[in-house]
């Protein structure tokens, strides 16, 4: 736990960039990293483009996969997450393109997309580094409520909740949210090397009292990570209220 958000944003783009200097990517073998979008880590990408301008991390040897895509907004939407990745992080940094790879949730055929996108994470053996960040009502990616643990990347149907908390984006307006996402699934996530959770706000107490001290179960995803052997949750004080 650390003090405020700010303090979280620090401590992740830290542990990043440690991360991803420490392991010295070069072509033949990349830096697999898996990335959310959301409020949570908008500071966090903020604060590795500054220490990307500052010469202290590349991106030029990092692969990414991004955890989840609307279904059915167009890509140039703002609030697509591939508008916002780029928007908040990738034009911002020196990663090549062909390294970027993003759910596409206007795919013709969606069961293809989701097999495509588990055979490329494949192909690069694994991710090493899986950020994250959580749902008031606890899901993880868009693993909403009663997702199977060992569900892998797949088209799911946001609940209510999810849509109302994201209405934010979309001029406080619910309709207007899209009503299926493209998401990785638990088992995608828990294949990862490591994963580090960024819970901010005390909105998210009740996500975090689930994660560290529920019971492992499928209603409240983010429990997942008990049963992962490298999990980080990265906390500000707010979001400790109910532990
Ligand atoms: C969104 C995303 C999740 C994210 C969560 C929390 O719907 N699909 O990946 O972690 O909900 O978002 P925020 O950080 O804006 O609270």
């Amino acid at each position: 736990p650390l003090d405020t958000s700010a303090g979280v944003a620090l401590w992740a783009a830290r542990y990043i960039t440690q991360r991803i200097n420490d392991f010295q990517p070069d072509a033949d073998r990349p830096f697999v990293l898996g990335l959310p979008t959301g409020g949570t880590p908008l500071q966090t990408y903020k604060a590795l483009i500054e220490m990307h301008q500052r010469g202290e991390v590349s991106f030029k040897h990092v692969v990414t996969f991004n955890m989840d895509e609307y279904v059915g907004l167009a890509r140039q939407h703002p609030e697509s997450y591939h508008s916002f990745m780029h928007r908040n992080f990738f034009d911002h940094i020196d990663i090549p393109a062909e390294n970027i790879h993003l759910l596409d949730g206007n795919a013709p055929d969606i069961e293809a997309e989701c097999r495509r996108y588990e055979e490329k994470i494949r192909q690069y053996g694994k991710i090493h580094l899986f950020m994250g960040g959580v749902g008031n009502d606890g899901h993880i990616a868009f693993n909403e409520p009663a997702s199977s643990l060992a569900s892998r990347t797949r088209i799911k149907t946001l609940t209510l909740e999810t849509r109302r908390a994201n209405s934010r984006f979309f001029n406080n307006d619910v309709s207007q949210v899209p009503k299926y996402a493209l998401t990785v699934g638990v088992g995608t996530l828990l294949d990862a090397e490591e994963i580090m959770i960024l819970v901010t706000g005390q909105v998210k107490a009740l996500a975090l009292q689930a994660a560290v001290e529920g019971n492992v179960n499928h209603l409240w995803t983010i429990s997942c990570l008990q049963l992962h052997e490298r999990a980080i949750i990265v906390c500000d004080a707010p979001s400790t209220q109910e532990l």
